[in-house]
């Protein structure tokens, strides 16, 4: 009997190397990165890379448009482990009838978690105290040394309150006593706002009364520098904004400028315009605290979405396991009459 060959996945990021190994259960899989080499793609490169190609696992990287796709025409699946897809466009994926998966809710507490973190620690200056103690500046007590703001008790402001804002909402209206306040386009459910303790208010009333802002909205066109200088002149001298979201959301050059006149106390970040580099005044500024992109970086969650980014390429790329990807963007360009809606 002839046996078909097995489809062909390129994995152009590193990944762990029991998830590499499920995943040739199914597929032929080539993975130049391993399990801890990192390619800065070009297009080029890519594009040579995938021919003969079904499937492609990435993460908030690389680009994944129009003129790849129909450069790569063999190419049915992407699959992202990574929540935010602004790297992937979706529209034209799916004129290509290409699937695209993303890998949500998996991650959720853990991003919360470290947003949460990053907050605390910026308001408490945690990364400004550790560096002021190892250069030996530590030789007296004073009332006000490194002396921050309270985050218990204070006004939390969420900027987009999906499923991450959510968790972080719930972490400070019932962990700390915080009044909560939040702006999203849609209004959550009257009973859900209730349930997180949070009230809905417009984008500059949340700006202009929140203690501590955690930024947790989709990068888009419609989000790009969504805070900017008007904004960031909307709030309290003393408060403090984080950035958990995608770099441009926030205009960093406004940013660096705002917390370098003090006019608002600190920010913490995680993502950056431009990333992996860094608006260069924001590493002199000592009322920032920075984080190289690693809000879902726990281990067993980084797994996790790994795991759903391959159960994602199988479902689509071996039929014989008879189920659906599970959390596809664009469904619709299968077509499985009969499949199950997720993996066991
Ligand atoms: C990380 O930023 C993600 O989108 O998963």
């Amino acid at each position: 009997m002839m046996t078909r060959p097995k489809p062909r996945v390129l994995v152009a990021i590193p990944v762990f190397a029991e998830v590499l190994t499920g995943l040739a259960r199914h597929v032929e899989v080539d993975a130049p990165c391993g399990t801890d080499q990192n390619i800065e793609w070009t297009a080029e490169a890519l594009v040579a890379r995938l021919q003969g190609v079904a499937g492609l696992l990435v993460a908030g990287a690389p680009r994944i448009d129009a003129a790849l796709l129909s450069a790569c025409p063999d190419l049915r699946a992407v699959c992202s482990m990574a929540v935010g897809y602004n790297n992937i466009d979706l529209a034209a994926c799916t004129a290509a009838g290409v699937l695209v998966s993303n890998a949500p809710d998996v991650l959720t507490e853990t991003t919360a978690d470290f947003g949460f973190a990053l907050m605390m620690a910026t308001a408490r200056r945690i990364t400004e105290s550790e560096h002021f103690l190892r250069a030996g500046r530590w030789t007296h007590w004073s009332y006000d040394l490194l002396a921050g703001a309270d985050v218990h008790g204070a006004t939390l402001g969420v900027l987009g309150m999906g499923r991450i804002g959510q968790a972080i909402a719930r972490r400070g209206a019932l962990g700390f006593g915080m009044r909560v306040i939040y702006h999203n386009r849609s209004r959550l459910d009257p009973a859900v706002e209730q349930q997180l303790g949070a009230r809905w208010v417009d984008k500059t009333t949340l700006l202009r009364e929140a203690d501590h802002l955690v930024i947790v909205v989709p990068y888009s066109a419609a989000s790009h520098h969504l805070v900017g200088a008007a904004e960031l002149a909307l709030m309290r001298p003393t408060a403090t904004l984080t950035n958990i979201a995608r770099g441009g959301v926030v205009d960093d050059a406004a940013l660096a400028q705002a917390l370098r006149e003090r006019r608002i106390f600190a920010a913490g970040l995680d993502v950056f315009e431009g990333e992996p580099a860094l608006h260069p005044e924001l590493l002199t500024l000592p009322n920032v605290v920075l984080t190289p992109h690693i809000a879902s970086a726990s281990l067993p969650t980084r797994r996790a979405m790994a795991e759903l980014a391959v159960s994602n390429l199988i479902a689509v790329l071996d039929p014989g396991t008879g189920l659906l990807p599970p959390t596809a963007l664009n469904p619709q360009v299968l077509d499985r009459p009969g499949a199950t809606a997720s993996l066991p």
